[in-house]
């Protein structure tokens, strides 16, 4: 059994061009990978609570001494990570938005990556004292943006702070390899953006493919060691 974790950030629902992709490599990887399972988690359907207060006291509070208020305040975050610990690859399609990533999808991350359950944190390890929990997974980051040139050598390359934000954080995430796909030039509606549009879903095979090949490879250590 391999599980797929499909994180959906868009609001716009059957409009979103990122949700488009994300349905498009779902059913390819559902037709190609035999027993399959799928978690939806839907952030428009519900955002992730944002961290506060009450969250960063319970998150440092080791278990055995939580109280049942900072077990419900950490309730959510013990559920979405739950769902991120199950799968081998994680699919998160998602807009740009002020060339970032949107709030719902910063609270997702900001639920997730938690101390002692996602990452360690020790001083004894210098500069460095954060370590990733969790190893072996994929990410396919799948995304879809007003603007264009946003990729390597695009003319706003340097205004891109989503795709490198998303890989940055998903060290945390034990994500040991990542794959892109992107929409640009959705504001301009033009040709350019028919072909951006088309490119990209004519990608989606490819890029299920070679998905499946790695994880049959099972080449990225023990979060990916079931097979395709
Ligand atoms: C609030 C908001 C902020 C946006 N910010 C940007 C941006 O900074 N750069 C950009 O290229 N497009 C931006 N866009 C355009 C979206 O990225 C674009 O419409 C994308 O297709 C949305 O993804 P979706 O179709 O999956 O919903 C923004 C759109 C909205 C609604």
């Amino acid at each position: 059994m391999t599980t797929m974790l499909h994180v959906d950030a868009s609001v716009r629902g059957t409009r979103s061009l990122s949700r488009r992709l994300g349905d498009a490599f779902r059913e390819g990887w559902l037709a190609q990978v035999s027993a399959a399972r799928v978690i939806h988690r839907d952030l428009a359907a519900a955002a992730p609570p944002f961290v506060d207060e009450a969250w960063i006291a319970a998150c440092f509070t080791p278990a055995d001494r939580r109280t049942d208020a900072m077990r419900e305040v950490l309730a959510p975050s013990d559920e979405l990570i739950a769902e991120l610990e199950a799968a081998e690859v994680l699919v998160i399609a998602t807009p740009m938005f002020n060339y970032g990533m949107p709030a719902r999808l910063k609270a997702w991350i900001d639920q997730v990556v938690r101390v002692d359950r996602t990452f360690s944190f020790d001083l004894a390890r210098g500069d460095w004292p954060l370590e990733p929990l969790l190893a072996g997974k994929i990410l396919v980051l799948l995304t879809s943006a007003g603007e264009f040139g946003f990729g390597p050598g695009g003319v706003r390359e340097h205004m891109n702070h989503l795709d490198p934000h998303v890989r940055v954080a998903s060290g945390y995430l034990g994500v040991a390899e990542t794959f892109h796909l992107g929409i640009e030039y959705q504001e301009f509606g033009d040709a350019r953006h028919e072909r951006s549009v088309a490119d990209a879903m004519a990608g989606i095979p490819g890029l299920v493919a070679q998905v499946a090949a790695t994880v049959r490879r099972g080449a990225l250590g023990d979060g990916a060691r079931r097979s395709a």
